[in-house]
């Protein structure tokens, strides 16, 4: 973990309300692991804001934004050449087992931020199937981005829209029964909702955590293994707030030091107020 003041090369609104930008940082592009975030001192305001870092190059990451709140707006309004207060990276992002050839990717909304650089990172040894799902068109990540350089191509990408306005109509769920048998592992970055949803769909049991006498935590652990990304939010982001704290099936946990990454049958999602 390192604080440095890094310089913006570009930020581009590459969505309607999301920017991408690109900050020259290479001691964290040389270092990030997929699934890490960084954190951002934005203007005056005095919490910095937590980024997962969404693409790594030689010297440069890039963050993948929405333009949501107070310290975005500042954010937004950067330009390339401005400085920028950087701390990272920080927490522990996604593992791949040595086993895995089939990655299941599933991103909701601008949970695509931290998976596309998964995808990078993975795309030279795996297969990989990235499903994105948004409410419309025009919320769906721009193609042009997804190939690094160097990808051999092996990645399937699957969007969903709730308009259908481009790719499958519905939700991410509705499609997800049809990638669990050729998933090795699952990945997955969205809000809460997607998350619920994602419980029950990958719950194999036919009672769905209903059977009586059965614990949440019992239940469970029948569910097929899911890492996912929390978007929480961070006062310090290293674990000296206690801001961050959640519950898990193995007791409380800091998203910023403990996670963000977390198994999706490990955290009490009823107990979660994101
Ligand atoms: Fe301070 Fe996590 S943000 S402990």
């Amino acid at each position: 973990m390192k604080q440095t003041l890094c310089t913006i090369s570009s930020n581009d609104e590459v969505m309607p309300g999301i920017h991408l930008m690109w900050i020259e940082s290479p001691d964290i592009a040389a270092t990030a692991q997929p699934g890490q975030f960084i954190t951002v001192r934005c203007g005056d305001f005095t919490l910095r804001r937590p980024f997962s870092v969404h693409q790594v190059s030689s010297r440069e990451i890039a963050l993948l934004f929405r333009v949501a709140g107070k310290g975005t707006i500042w954010l937004a309004q950067r330009k390339a050449g401005e400085k920028m207060d950087v701390l990272g990276p920080l927490g522990k992002g996604f593992t791949v087992g040595p086993e895995s050839k089939n990655l299941l990717l599933v991103a909701g909304g601008i949970g695509i931020a931290p998976l596309v650089f998964l995808m990078h990172h993975a795309s030279a040894q795996h297969q990989i199937t990235l499903i994105h799902g948004a409410s419309t068109a025009a919320q769906l990540y721009p193609n042009g981005c997804l190939l690094a350089d160097g990808s051999d191509g092996a990645i399937q990408f699957i969007p969903v829209t709730e308009d259908g306005s481009r790719g499958k109509r519905g939700m991410i769920t509705d499609i997800l029964p049809d990638f669990l048998d050729w998933a090795d592992q699952i990945y997955a970055c969205g809000p809460v909702a997607m998350y619920k949803a994602m419980v029950l769909t990958l719950n194999p049991s036919p009672l769905k955590g209903e059977v009586k006498g059965e614990s949440e935590k019992q239940n469970n652990l029948k569910m097929k293994k899911c890492q996912v990304s929390l978007e929480v939010r961070m006062g310090c982001g290293f674990g000296a707030c206690y801001g961050c704290t959640i519950n898990t099936n193995e007791g409380l946990k800091q998203v910023c030091r403990d996670g963000p990454v977390f198994e999706l049958d490990d955290i009490i999602w009823r107990e979660v107020r994101i």
